[in-house]
């Protein structure tokens, strides 16, 4: 149906365009926004929404915050952008310095690229490729977690759960070990394949995809022993938990453990432009060295080390230290937590929280895909008008920017309970 109030364009996005997870037969139209400042979104009749899961998990601060803005303009006048094969340039070279500081230790190189499943390709490439460069050329096994999900390219498809996501591929992806998030079947899994191991692959504290589902620091714990019994590596995808989210800078803090591969991406930039990295042990870069060129990392993305990208990533990490943004996530987090527990929630609901990420499993059930999986989403329409909520499947969940104010934090929470009641 036609709306006197949606502008011209949304007729343009309609006719041509193809959004992704996006059921275009039955999905209300999308929203179209025009603007955002802070926490909030604008649409074009006026309408503001309070951005609850911080556009896919991306925004950190809150949206248009001036530093990046400028640092941004800042860089483009500069040197918008350069390739960065043979090519270096001052923005890239702080920030991997930056990162490799910051990360936990053992990590010494940074290798850029443009999203979450990118960072997961390097990683599970430079895995297999390390081994082989090593002498080790049977290593190409990968352990991961049932539930986990790493990306929608390839590989990262290959190592993500099937379920929901990758059922059309059957049979395209490579094969994967898998075991539930329990430190002894992980432990048995990866002694199972022992020197076929490259390397076993965890979303440190939390699988967001999921269902924000814990993954106990036991868990990586006995991922990291296995790693080192196996002689295989450990690769951290902290793409949803890096920066702050679980109120700490890195969820690798909550089990004290160090990978050997740590992909990076969402949240890098503060949710300004795209940008990826993955920060690999020093023998994981020296394995590549060599007089033959041949033997050298066959990877890279036209877009790589983006200039203003890698700009816009160290004003936001300035920020970071300066606001204390994890501590403020956390915080944050609490109070939507709290608002909830006074809410008078439907029998069944589950609440769960980590860091500044609120979880609550509807009554519904069902998958991300299944007949219940659109009554929760329907419900945040009708129900939380003025907040921003996307559910995975029966759960709905709250991930505000850091900017968030206590008023704000109440409004979604309140918002929430109305959605969760709904569906009862
Ligand atoms: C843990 C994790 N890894 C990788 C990805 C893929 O990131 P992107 O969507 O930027 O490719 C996601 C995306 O949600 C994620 O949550």
């Amino acid at each position: 149906m036609s709306d006197p109030q949606a502008p011209a364009w949304l007729a343009l996005d309609e006719r041509h365009a193809w959004h992704p997870y996006t059921q275009h037969a039955t999905d209300p139209r999308p929203l179209p926004v025009v603007a955002a400042e802070g926490a909030w979104l604008t649409l074009a009749d006026g309408r503001r929404l309070l951005d609850a899961i911080s556009s896919w998990w991306c925004c950190l601060h809150g949206h248009g915050r001036p530093e990046l803005v400028e640092a941004l303009a800042a860089q483009a006048r500069a040197l918008d952008h350069v390739l960065y094969a043979g090519c270096a340039h001052e923005p890239a070279a702080r920030l991997a310095a930056r990162l490799v500081g910051m990360a936990p230790g053992g990590l010494e190189r940074c290798f850029y690229s443009d999203d979450g499943s990118t960072a997961v390709e390097v990683a599970l490439k430079i895995a297999v490729a390390s081994f082989r460069r090593r002498g080790a050329p049977d290593r190409r096994a990968f352990l991961a977690l049932e539930g986990g999900y790493h990306g929608d390219t390839f590989g990262a498809m290959a190592v993500g759960d099937p379920e929901p996501f990758h059922r059309d591929l059957d049979g395209l992806l490579f094969a994967v070990e898998r075991a539930p998030v329990d430190a002894d079947a992980l432990g048995a899994a990866a002694r199972r394949l022992g020197g076929r191991l490259a390397a076993i692959i965890v979303e440190p504290a939390v699988q967001g995809a999921a269902g924000m589902r814990a993954v106990p620091p036991a868990v990586v714990r006995a991922a990291r022993r296995a790693a080192d019994e196996t002689g295989a590596l450990l690769i951290a995808d902290e793409v949803l938990t890096g920066f702050g989210r679980t109120g700490r800078t890195f969820a690798l803090e909550h089990s004290g453990v160090a990978p050997d591969l740590l992909c990076l991406s969402k949240a890098l930039t503060g949710g300004m432009l795209p940008l990826a990295a993955t920060l690999a042990s020093g023998p994981l870069y020296e394995a590549f060295l060599a007089p033959e060129r041949g033997r050298m990392l066959f990877h890279g993305h036209t877009y790589t080390a983006n200039p203003s990208a890698c700009a816009v990533a160290l004003a936001s990490l300035d920020l970071l230290e300066r606001e204390r943004t994890p501590e403020r996530l956390d915080a944050i987090g609490a109070r939507i937590e709290a608002g909830l527990g006074a809410e008078d929630l439907p029998a069944g609901v589950r609440l769960r929280r980590f860091g500044g990420i609120v979880a609550a499993e509807g009554p519904t059930g069902g998958g991300y895909a299944g007949p219940g999986a659109g009554r929760l989403g329907e419900a945040a329409r009708t129900h939380a008008p003025d907040v921003l909520l996307r559910p995975l499947g029966g759960v709905l969940y709250a991930m505000p920017p850091a900017c968030t104010t206590p008023e704000e934090a109440g409004l979604i929470a309140r918002r929430m309970a109305a959605v969760l009641r709904a569906v009862r």
